[in-house]
């Protein structure tokens, strides 16, 4: 491979070579949008630290999401924020909860866009933890029971795909057994299989009003310190059944969609998160870095570490792009 015979300048030298020679391309398909939904009506708030972003009630929801479908974007995610919150996160597995009505109104107007669903509790509980508390800290096997109940109740409102957020062990077991016996057999599980208890979600937590009251999520949420815990996260939630897993953060997390993409076959997604939405925003309004080159460097990045799909609050200005 010596110079002067190899110059890999070569293939560098015009827009069309270097066309020709690129090894990761983007499409609208491929990118997930997190929505926020609220009750009431007409409803349409901006999210401070997430500019471009709104809590949307369910009528705003579904006339955005017709510019998503002539986009070609691969789907949405819900998240949901009750108007009530309580200590059993009763609205998250209400059959007339937020997210129902949200995922019903919107296969019943765009039923071509692949709607997936969060399910967790941190939203609905009154204290903003994942699940139920017990002596300070969420104990893991009583939240099974709620996760459950809840994904049904997504699957049953018609949700493409559930997503459990919550990283209690054993929920995709739970999932996967109470869908089946509830006659849903054929509903994927995306499991947020290697979820770190990053800052990075940070304006996420403005946006669904799910800051905890007290404590934080490192007993449940993983330490960004660790890569072979991932793996670990991730071996288990496919022998459980998920039938896709997700990485999240993205950008701080490259080298776990890597390992992860390199040692599974399972579709392998990753969440570019709030934080990293906003640190972008924040720099391009500043004039500090050009936002569309930024943007489209950093879904370049994430799918080229290995994701098949990504969870972007930048879907639709980069399907606009593409
Ligand atoms: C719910 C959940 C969170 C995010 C997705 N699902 C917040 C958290 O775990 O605190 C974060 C998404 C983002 O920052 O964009 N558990």
């Amino acid at each position: 491979m010596a110079f002067p015979t190899h110059r890999l300048r070569r293939l560098r030298a015009t827009a069309a070579l270097r066309s020709l020679r690129r090894e990761t391309r983007l499409d609208p398909a491929q990118f997930i949008l997190p929505l926020f939904v609220v009750a009431g009506e007409g409803v349409r708030k901006e999210i401070g630290a997430m500019p471009g972003n709104y809590q949307l009630s369910i009528d705003q929801l579904v006339k955005d999401c017709a510019e998503l479908v002539r986009l070609g974007i691969g789907g949405v995610i819900l998240f949901g924020i009750p108007a009530e919150k309580d200590e059993l996160a009763s609205g998250a597995y209400d059959e007339q909860g937020i997210v129902q009505q949200a995922v019903r109104a919107l296969k019943r107007e765009h039923p071509k866009l692949l709607v997936m669903t969060d399910v967790c509790n941190c939203e609905y509980t009154s204290h903003g933890h994942c699940g139920f508390i017990v002596n300070g800290d969420v104990a893991n096997d009583p939240t099974l029971e709620w996760l459950a109940k809840t994904a049904v109740s997504h699957a049953r409102a018609g949700a493409d795909i559930v997503a459990p957020s919550d990283m209690m062990d054993g929920r995709v077991a739970a999932i996967r057994a109470a869908l089946d016996s509830a006659g849903f057999a054929m509903t994927p599980i995306l499991s947020y299989a290697a979820k770190y208890a990053t800052v990075f979600y940070g304006p996420f937590r403005e946006a669904a009003e799910s800051a905890p009251q007290f404590g934080d999520r490192r007993s449940y949420q993983m330490d960004p310190a660790n890569s072979r815990e991932a793996m670990l996260e991730i071996e288990l939630d496919l022998e459980e059944g998920a039938d896709m897993v997700m990485v999240k953060p993205a950008m701080p997390c490259l080298d776990i969609i890597r390992m992860t993409r390199d040692r599974f076959d399972a579709p392998v997604g990753a969440y570019q998160v709030s934080g990293e939405f906003s640190m972008i925003q924040a720099a391009a309004r500043n004039g500090w870095l050009d936002g569309p080159r930024a943007m489209m460097e950093s879904l370049t990045a994430i799918r080229r570490a290995g994701a098949d799909f990504v969870l972007t609050y930048f879907a639709v200005p980069a399907a606009k792009l593409l």
